[in-house]
């Protein structure tokens, strides 16, 4: 048995932790968890978003099923995804965008997995004024961070049997940083002749995303372009409900849904439970489960293509529990 650390996160966290933990056991997930209250209710007790116990759990267990939580809004607060990748040293964003039959998209067939390098690039957050009506911004890249990302996502491409692995920069403008990044990618690419290596011009890849990606299958880069392209590609299969997530390292990784804590719906049992359930296949995976992570999905896409049970988000009138115990007869 593995130990996760689970957070249960604000707002519909622990309604959609609730329904993917009892998944996970149906499906005989060979874990124990350990689960933590972070976020909101926890400040206000304890005067932490994330209580020492729970750091701790994770330093042990290093693997983290993350629900969404609720960004404080006053001064002082540093984004707690920063915080995790900052500390953990998760250099490596990872998203999947595959389009599914039960969200209408123009775009059927789109299945990109984006790696996106986490610890550099102009999120280093390093800008000072020249005088006061000038302001520089660095953009750090440097070899060793480029290596890591491009190696992480050229291991992926070999681990799934994917085929082409896009890298995308801005080096006919940026010679000396996207130059590195895309030279060091063309270095490792050779360690790995089987799989396709190309690079796109970010501007270029944008037009082409947006109107032929079916020629896409996995694309690295560097942070900023890597922000901004992964939510393009969410977008390319119908927004927030399905997307999963990973923050990897050497050592630690995190997984969690794309959307926030949707105080909106909380507490009103409709939350759809399916990007947290996909981003508990990615740990899955990521574990060496692959064959339940598979039985999961199926499971999952079988309740869409023969039944109508779908929470209001996706069209449907099943609540958070109905639909969690379709997928959960699914498996049985
Ligand atoms: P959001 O993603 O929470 O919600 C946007 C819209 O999508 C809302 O209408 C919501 O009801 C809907 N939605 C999101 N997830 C859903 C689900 N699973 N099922 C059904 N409907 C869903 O974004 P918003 O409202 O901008 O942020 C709310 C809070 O979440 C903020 O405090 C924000 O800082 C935080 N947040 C946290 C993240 C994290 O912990 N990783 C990521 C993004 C936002
Ligand atoms: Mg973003």
């Amino acid at each position: 048995m593995k130990s996760i650390t689970v957070f249960k996160g604000d707002g519909i966290g622990p309604e959609i932790t609730a329904a993917v933990l009892q998944i996970l056991k149906a499906a005989h997930a060979p874990y124990d968890y350990e689960e933590f209250e972070v976020g909101e209710k926890e400040y206000k007790k304890n005067g932490a978003l994330i209580p020492e116990a729970a750091f701790r759990s994770f330093e042990k267990t290093k693997l983290l099923l993350k629900a969404p939580i609720t960004t404080p809004i006053g001064k002082g607060f540093r984004s707690l995804n920063v915080t995790l990748r900052k500390k953990y040293a998760l250099y490596a964003n990872i998203r999947p965008a595959r389009s599914s039959a039960v969200i209408p998209t123009p775009f059927p067939d789109v299945d990109i997995v984006t790696f996106r390098e986490n610890t550099e690039d102009l999120y280093i957050g390093v800008e000072y004024a020249m005088d006061a009506d000038t302001i520089h911004a660095v953009k750090l890249i440097t070899r060793k961070a480029s290596e890591k990302i491009i190696r992480a996502a050229f291991t992926y491409a070999q681990k799934h049997h994917r085929k082409k692995l896009t890298c995308v920069h801005k080096a006919n403008i940026l010679k000396q940083s996207d130059g590195l990044f895309l030279h060091t990618f063309y270095q490792i690419a050779e360690e790995y002749p089987h799989i396709i290596a190309e690079d796109k011009i970010i501007d270029n890849l944008c037009m082409q995303l947006v109107m032929h990606p079916a020629q896409f299958d996995m694309l690295v880069m560097p942070n900023l372009y890597g922000d901004i392209v992964s939510d393009l590609t969410g977008g390319l299969i119908g927004g927030l409900g399905l997307l999963p997530s990973m923050n990897i390292g050497t050592t630690y990784a995190m997984f969690e849904a794309v959307h926030g804590s949707a105080p909106d719906i909380a507490g009103k049992h409709i939350a759809n439970p399916t990007a947290l359930l996909f981003s508990a296949c990615l740990l899955l995976e990521h574990t060496g489960e692959q064959e339940i992570s598979q039985r999961i999905k199926k499971a999952v896409q079988t309740v869409w293509e023969t039944t109508n049970i779908r929470t209001p988000d996706l069209g449907g009138t099943a609540t958070t529990e109905e639909y969690t115990q379709a997928v959960i007869r699914q498996l049985q």
